[in-house]
């Protein structure tokens, strides 16, 4: 299985590094793509020692064979997964916007799509973001739910990403 997993701006990445790894166990094969945010948290070249293949993060990429990657990431994947998916990108996915290669990907994709939201509690009760997650389902997407519990910000609630393993049960199944 070949999953294209994009990781947005949460204080969360640092979990895409192990889900590389758990879908590297499971014999899957894993290209990343790091948005401007999600640069913030990790590196690319993180992802690529783990993934053992080019991590992508530009539309206006100079080096790309013939600069069509946001339609070839998507071709060359049986899923896509964006894990952790910011309120930011889920806005942006649930409105069709597409200025970076993450939302380009995702609006050109024609694979099923997946999202692990995380974020804080009231980003995540925010009627903004439920009217997205509500339109993405509409649309088609997967939504692999959030927990409850202690927040990286130190309140409480829910908007904790689903577990690594939880994430790879969802796309495995
Ligand atoms: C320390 C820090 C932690 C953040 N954590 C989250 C988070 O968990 N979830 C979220 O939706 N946004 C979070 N944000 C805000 C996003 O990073 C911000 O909205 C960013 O524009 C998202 O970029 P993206 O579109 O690349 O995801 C955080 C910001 C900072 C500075």
């Amino acid at each position: 299985m070949k999953i294209l997993l994009i990781i947005s701006g949460s204080v969360a990445a640092f979990k895409a590094c192990e889900l590389v790894r758990e879908f590297k166990k499971k014999d899957a094969e894993v290209t990343c793509l790091l948005t401007r945010g999600g640069a913030e948290f990790i590196t690319a070249l993180q992802l690529s020692s783990l993934s053992g293949t080019k991590t992508y993060t530009h539309l206006w990429s100079e080096h790309d064979a013939d600069g069509m990657e946001h339609i070839h990431l998507s071709r060359e994947a049986d899923v896509v997964l964006v894990a952790p998916a910011s309120a930011d990108i889920i806005a942006k996915m649930a409105n069709g916007f597409a200025d970076d290669l993450a939302t380009t990907v995702l609006l050109a994709a024609n694979k099923p799509v997946y999202i692990a939201p995380a974020m804080n509690v009231e980003m995540w009760k925010k009627p903004a973001t439920q009217r997205n997650i509500k339109q993405l389902k509409a649309d088609g997407v997967n939504i692999i739910e959030p927990g409850k519990g202690a927040l990286a910000c130190g309140e409480e609630g829910e908007g904790r990403m689903a577990e690594v393993g939880e994430i790879v049960k969802a796309i495995r199944k």
